[in-house]
Order: C-alpha cells, then structure tokens, then sequence
C-alpha cells in the first residue's frame, strides 16, 4: 500500500502556501465552507500566513466556518490550547464573524461533556442527527500526524480508535505530550468529509509515513473520507 494522493513540496513554507490558496478557494466556492482545523506546529505557518493582510483580504470569511478537529481539555488561556494558538496565529487578526468560530467547551465538567456538547453543535450546524454519506459534514478537514502515528487525538491502542457511532469523543488519556485529556472528532466524522489534508513536515515523521506507506496499522492511516484523502508533505518529511 502507499499513501493516497502525496503531494510534496519543498518545505513547510510551500505547503503553508499551497494550503492557504486551497481556502481562499473554498471560500470562494459558494455556500458556507466548513473546515475542521488541526494543532499542532505544522498548521501554525498557515494560520499565520492566512493573517497576513495580503492573504486575509483574500479570504471569504463569513463563508467560513471553523470547527477543532481535536483539542486538548484544559483552561482556554493554557499554553496547551489548540484553540488559544489558533485565536492567537488567526482568528483574532480576520474579520470572521465570532459566531462562526465553534470552539470546543473546555469548561465543561468532563471531556465527555465536552465532547457531547460539541457532538450536539455539529449536528445543528448539519442541520441532522445521522451522516448522510451524500451531503459531508465537511467540506474541508485539517490534520496533522504524530511520530507515534496519531492524528487528532486519536492516539495507537486508546478506545477513541474504536468509536464508530459518536461524532466526537472524549479522551480521558492523551498517548504523548502534553499529557492531558482531550476531546477528538472520530473515524465516522472525519469520513463525513469532501476532502481531508494532511500536512505533514519535517524529518522527524518520515519514518512513521514509510510505516504507514508498508501499510501497518496506525490511527493516521484508517483515516478516510467519502471524498478524498490527501498528505501534503514536505521534501524532509517525504524522505526526499
Ligand atoms: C494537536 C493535534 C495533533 C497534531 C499532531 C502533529 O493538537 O497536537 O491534535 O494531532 O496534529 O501531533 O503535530 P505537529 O504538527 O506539531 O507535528
């Protein structure tokens, strides 16, 4: 087996690129676009070039809404927030309306709280409570992957991996730093989606995407989509 759909670019700066493009274009496909974004190092160079005024001024923004394809379940001002560095690398600098920024509720008691409560926004922002494979929930899903394989919170051996029926769930134990619960969307959602892109840079992962490429089995792999599945790579993270 090999990876789906490669794309690799010089380095993280062209993937950066290449992405902020693709949501400029979807911003200005017509209708809302729904994206789910990802944590995480690697689409922080995006957030932060799709800031700048060059870039932002081409950006439909009450086009788009943003959803967390996973966060981390800690306070909102934590340096552990995905949320927070999205705030601080994006959303504070575009002139998106605030409601259509769905943040994960970390305040909420529990990350299965957490994780219902964002289960039931998703499904009003659907407009229904099944997935109709012809109408995704998404039009675009952002992930990233780890050197142990994961992707979103969805981490090797934990029981996110196995939830087939619930949008989102909560993750009493993260499988890496930093080392608290989160709450992640699972396989079934992130499927419900016309394009799911994984960006993926630096050295240090290439060779957990030579593992997946022989077809062993890690969560960043089982990701599908009803439409397509793509890993925007850099050279160093290609092996190139
Ligand atoms: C997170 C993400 C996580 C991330 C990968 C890759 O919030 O940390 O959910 O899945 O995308 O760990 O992260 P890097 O891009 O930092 O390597």
């Amino acid at each position: 087996m090999a990876l789906p759909n490669v794309t690799v670019f010089d380095d993280a700066d062209a993937v950066a690129a290449a992405m902020a493009e693709r949501i400029v274009a979807l911003s200005h496909a017509g209708g809302r676009a729904t994206i789910a974004l990802s944590g995480g190092s690697t689409p922080q160079r995006l957030y932060r070039l799709l800031a700048t005024p060059a870039m932002a001024a081409r950006v439909d923004w009450p086009r788009l809404h943003l959803f967390w394809g996973d966060e981390r379940f800690v306070a909102p001002d934590s340096a552990d927030s995905g949320t927070l560095m999205v705030e601080e690398a994006l959303v504070r600098h575009v002139p998106i309306p605030a409601e259509n920024v769905h943040r994960v509720a970390t305040g909420l008691g529990s990350p299965e709280a957490a994780a219902a409560d964002y289960a039931a926004r998703l499904r009003a922002h659907y407009g229904a409570d099944a997935l109709d494979p012809g109408r995704p929930l998404f039009d675009l899903v952002l992930l990233g992957m780890g050197d142990d394989g994961h992707t979103a919170s969805l981490f090797p051996g934990k029981l996110a991996v196995e939830e087939r029926a619930a949008w989102v769930t909560g993750v009493p134990e993260a499988g890496m730093a930093p080392w608290v619960p989160r709450v992640t969307l699972t396989f079934p959602a992130l499927a419900s989606s016309r394009e799911v892109a994984f960006l993926v840079t630096g050295a240090s992962k290439a060779a957990m995407l030579r593992r997946i490429a022989a077809g062993e089995d890690f969560p960043a792999g089982r990701v599908t989509s009803q439409g397509r599945v793509g890993w925007w790579l850099d050279r160093a993270a290609a092996g190139a």
